[in-house]
């Protein structure tokens, strides 16, 4: 999950709280989505499994980070995260008593084939085997991400990573071993998790790992090119997707007969203003953010508002590349959290050695929405419906997964996480709107089913729809209130029609909210 830094600053609104109780019905049931619609939960290895020195797995870049204190503000590391490593058995148990249909998780690369590349560590094998086992027997699909970030530290060292084409082949080889150990159980497969928020942030910004960039201001990177890297890491994140989507398609779907995906970070964006400055400036916007994939994923080539802007720093396809990469996706991942206003900058463009933002030529300004608290994500549906909307427009009409939604609290705040119960209710509800409107949704996954490391939040904040008592050796799981309301939907039971709610007291901005009428 990333959160934008602007986010990770937000302070708490400091208010008054009250206590009300309130009705709250939904308008919509489980038994209204198609009956094929997945439900589900989510996490990734780095973020939940812990183990991390254990039965042979080797660091990944993400281990590197965590443990130069980069998790944000706040300290804290994977190291022992949620043991679902030792746990995995029990948080079967609860997800299926909650009734997911999927459970959307990664594989440690650096657990599977410690070195990125080599020998295939057999108690890697045999755990991912016995978590998936586990699942299948419960009745709930796995839906595995190749890489969430966590990229073996071998293959940074030895090549500087995803900014090396030597990436392709063995995360192809890396691949093949999933394809070839799981894929009789495993029908979805997602290549990359947030491709373009993995490039912009591990490369140009340099607040996700493995932390390259060149603005000094921000991180302090020590290596990098933030002019350039992130163009090539998210270049061989398209080669090696699209080399082990061919892979799959050539060796392994007919028989397996699963899908392959990449997963991108959908941001909303909205225009600051009506001129038609700043229209453009957004549709540029999202060619940066959404288009640097799906262009080449769907037409074989960058956007030309990316070869204008970027010039010679982007790189090129040679023909026999572009026919790889296109036409690569069985179906779209979409993570989806916050929305920003966009503003025409094109001064960046005088710039020398522009990075990301500059070629973009955008001023960036937060949305905060118009129904939520200022320390909560705020709660915008049809931004998302908007978004899928021009998606489809752009470029046709594939499968979407909303592969990660859900709503920050502090991790250690009140188990009554109404704000998530409240974001969840009208996400969903938006999801049936979508539907009807003609979107082609397959699936929901929320983010989290559990309080895993955060990047950027470490352990201080989460989203998790399971609170984990870190105190305890036991690491005890106990389910917040989402966790019952997420329960009840899935299982068709009434949802609670009273709910203990905690409004902030005299706010305008809660007068024009949904909450309100679903409330009365
Ligand atoms: C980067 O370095 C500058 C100057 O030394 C320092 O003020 C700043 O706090 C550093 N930033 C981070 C994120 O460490
Ligand atoms: C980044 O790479 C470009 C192109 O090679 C080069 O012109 C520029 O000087 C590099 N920037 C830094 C900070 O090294
Ligand atoms: C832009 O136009 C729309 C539709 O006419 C209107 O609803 C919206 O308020 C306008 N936005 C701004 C910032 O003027
Ligand atoms: C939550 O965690 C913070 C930081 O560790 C701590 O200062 C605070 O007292 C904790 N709050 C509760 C309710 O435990
Ligand atoms: C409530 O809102 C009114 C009008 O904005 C304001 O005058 C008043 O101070 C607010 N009360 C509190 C407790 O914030
Ligand atoms: C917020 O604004 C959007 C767009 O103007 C509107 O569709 C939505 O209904 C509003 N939501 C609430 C809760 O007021």
């Amino acid at each position: 999950m990333l959160i934008i830094s602007s986010f990770a600053v937000m302070h708490l609104l400091v208010a008054a709280i009250l206590i009300s109780v309130v009705s709250f019905a939904n308008a919509f049931t489980r038994n209204d989505f198609p009956p094929n619609f997945l439900f589900g939960a989510g996490t990734s290895a780095y973020q939940v499994e812990g183990a991390a020195k254990e039965d042979g797995r080797k660091p990944s870049i993400w281990d590197t980070f965590a443990h130069a204190g980069n998790a944000g503000q706040f300290e804290g590391n994977g190291d022992i995260a949620c043991d679902q490593y030792h746990k995995y058995k029990d948080d079967v148990k609860l997800m299926a008593k909650m009734g997911l249909d999927a459970y959307r998780f990664s594989i440690s690369w650096s657990r599977l084939i410690p070195h990125g590349k080599g020998p295939v560590n057999p108690k890697g094998l045999q755990y991912y085997n016995n978590l998936i086992n586990e699942l299948t027997s419960q009745g709930i699909q796995p839906h595995v991400t190749l890489h969430h970030w966590d990229l073996p530290q071998a293959l940074e060292d030895e090549y500087e990573g995803w900014v090396s084409r030597r990436i392709v082949k063995d995360f192809t080889a890396y691949a093949d071993v999933c394809f070839k150990e799981f894929g009789d159980r495993v029908k979805y497969w997602t290549t990359v998790n947030e491709a373009n928020g993995g490039a912009q942030g591990g490369y140009g910004f340099g607040f996700l790992p493995p932390q390259r960039c060149t603005l000094p201001s921000i991180y302090n990177c020590s290596k990098g090119n933030s002019s350039t890297e992130p163009y090539f890491a998210a270049h061989h994140m398209l080669l090696a997707h699209a080399s082990a989507s061919r892979l799959y398609r050539k060796k392994y779907q007919v028989k397996q007969q699963g899908l392959i995906g990449l997963n991108l970070l959908v941001f909303g964006l909205i225009p600051l203003t009506n001129t038609s400055e700043d229209i453009i400036a957004t549709q540029r916007t999202q060619d940066f953010n959404i288009g640097w994939f799906l262009n080449p994923l769907i037409f074989g080539k960058y956007p030309s508002t990316m070869e204008k802007n970027v010039g010679s720093r982007l790189p090129i396809f040679t023909s026999r590349e572009s026919n790889l990469v296109k036409g690569s996706i069985d179906f779209l991942g979409v993570n989806f959290y916050s929305s920003f206003y966009i503003k025409n900058n094109p001064g960046s463009l005088k710039k020398k050695n522009r990075d990301y933002i500059a070629d973009m030529a955008v001023e960036v300004k937060p949305y905060s929405g118009n129904g939520t608290f200022a320390d909560e994500l705020p709660v915008t549906p049809w931004v998302l419906q908007g978004m899928l909307h021009s998606l489809k427009n752009d470029y046709g009409d594939f499968p979407i997964y909303i592969h990660e939604n859900g709503q920050l609290t502090g991790r250690n705040s009140s188990l009554d996480d109404w704000p998530r119960v409240w974001y969840l209710h009208e996400y969903i509800g938006g999801m049936f709107d979508m539907l009807r409107n003609g979107l082609n949704i397959r699936g929901y996954f929320v983010w989290a089913f559990l309080d895993v490391f955060e990047l950027l939040n470490g352990f201080e904040r989460s989203f998790g729809l399971y609170y984990v008592h870190f105190e305890d050796p036991t690491l005890r799981r106990q389910p917040k209130l989402s966790a019952v309301w997420y329960s009840n939907f899935l299982n068709d039971r009434p949802v609670d029609s009273k709910i203990t709610m905690k409004t902030e007291e005299n706010s305008s901005v809660l007068a024009n909210t949904h909450l309100v009428h679903i409330a009365t």
